[in-house]
């Protein structure tokens, strides 16, 4: 095969985020209509030095491309002693996509598994979950010190996920309902907020026991609350759950008047989704509200939007 291609989705975190990076459970959704592809093939450069080489398109991603590229380049070295690929032919791997990065959706983890994919593919092999899994997280690491794997799983999920401790399973969904996901248009670094969280919970004794133990139980009410096809529960632990991470100081104004907007525009719950300190909201509405929450939304600065239907992701499996 001359080129090898491989796709990955963007993921929101409905609860569990920072909670799940000390062992409790969080619950997520793909994203399918927000993508990143990935195309890989042995280059065709002469004189190029055995390596990998890779070309990101699209504006948003220009910024970053260094710092990306150290988590990718990892993952590609392991992939090439793994497949025992010959040293001297080097690799072009070229990116493209979608999610917006930063923002807490997934974008990283969604690039190292379009690039795992596309790199079996080019080589005509199958690849099984569990080693997709690691590779993405060998990039993850490298990008956000210790990541917890949700991302790695959910970005290659079809459905709700229930994630904890490296296990992955799929929750009951009995309602429907709409989440508006509206970027604050500001880059929030993950490693940053979890290294700050950290660093809070050390100075503060039993801090870190407490957050671990309210966070663990409002995710298990979601769980339950979802089964149940009860949305206006859901939304309100989505907004306690957003209390926690305010005052874990992963909030920033921008954020706060974002939330504040969604719920006065009647959402049933909003919070920040992912690591925080910029990045996106989320708000969970009924379908005839979703037009008034988007639209004080972008009043309260939200830079875009996205219309995230529950039932879709469920019938999408
Ligand atoms: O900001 P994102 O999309 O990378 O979300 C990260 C989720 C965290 O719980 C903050 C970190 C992790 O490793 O789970």
């Amino acid at each position: 095969r001359s080129v090898g291609t491989g796709r990955a989705h963007a993921k929101l975190i409905l609860l569990g985020e920072h909670a799940v990076v000390y062992g409790a459970p969080a619950l997520a959704l793909p994203v399918p209509q927000l993508s990143i592809t990935a195309s890989a093939g042995f280059s065709t450069r002469g004189g190029e030095p055995a390596g990998v080489s890779f070309t990101m398109t699209g504006s948003a991603w220009k910024q970053v491309e260094t710092q990306a590229s150290e988590g990718l380049r990892r993952l590609t070295t392991d992939f090439r002693a793994s497949m025992g690929i010959d040293d001297a032919r080097h690799l072009d791997v070229i990116i493209d996509g979608s999610i917006p990065l930063g923002r807490g959706l997934g974008s990283s983890a969604a690039c190292a598994r379009a690039v795992v994919l596309a790199l079996f593919d080019l080589c005509g092999r199958e690849v099984s979950e569990r080693t997709t899994f690691e590779l993405v997280q060998t990039a993850e690491n490298v990008m956000h010190g210790k990541a917890s794997g949700v991302d790695a799983v959910t970005v290659g999920a079809t459905a709700p996920l229930l994630f904890q401790a490296g296990e992955a399973r799929t929750p009951d969904v009995g309602c429907d309902a709409l989440f508006v996901v509206a970027d604050s248009g500001t880059v929030g670094s993950t490693k940053e907020a979890v290294d700050k969280l950290r660093e809070s919970f050390r100075r503060h004794a039993g801090t870190q026991e407490r957050f671990v133990r309210q966070a663990s139980d409002l995710t298990r009410e979601a769980v339950a609350a979802l089964a149940a096809g009860e949305p206006a529960a859901l939304g309100s632990l989505m907004t306690e759950y957003h209390g926690l991470l305010r005052d874990g100081g992963l909030s920033t104004d921008r954020i706060e008047a974002m939330v504040g907007a969604a719920l006065a525009a009647g959402s049933l719950g909003a919070k920040i989704t992912g690591g925080g300190l910029g990045g996106c909201v989320l708000a969970l509405t009924q379908p005839e509200r979703a037009r008034e929450v988007t639209q004080r939304l972008h009043e309260a600065g939200a830079a875009q939007t996205w219309i995230v239907p529950l039932r879709r992701l469920v019938t999408h499996a």
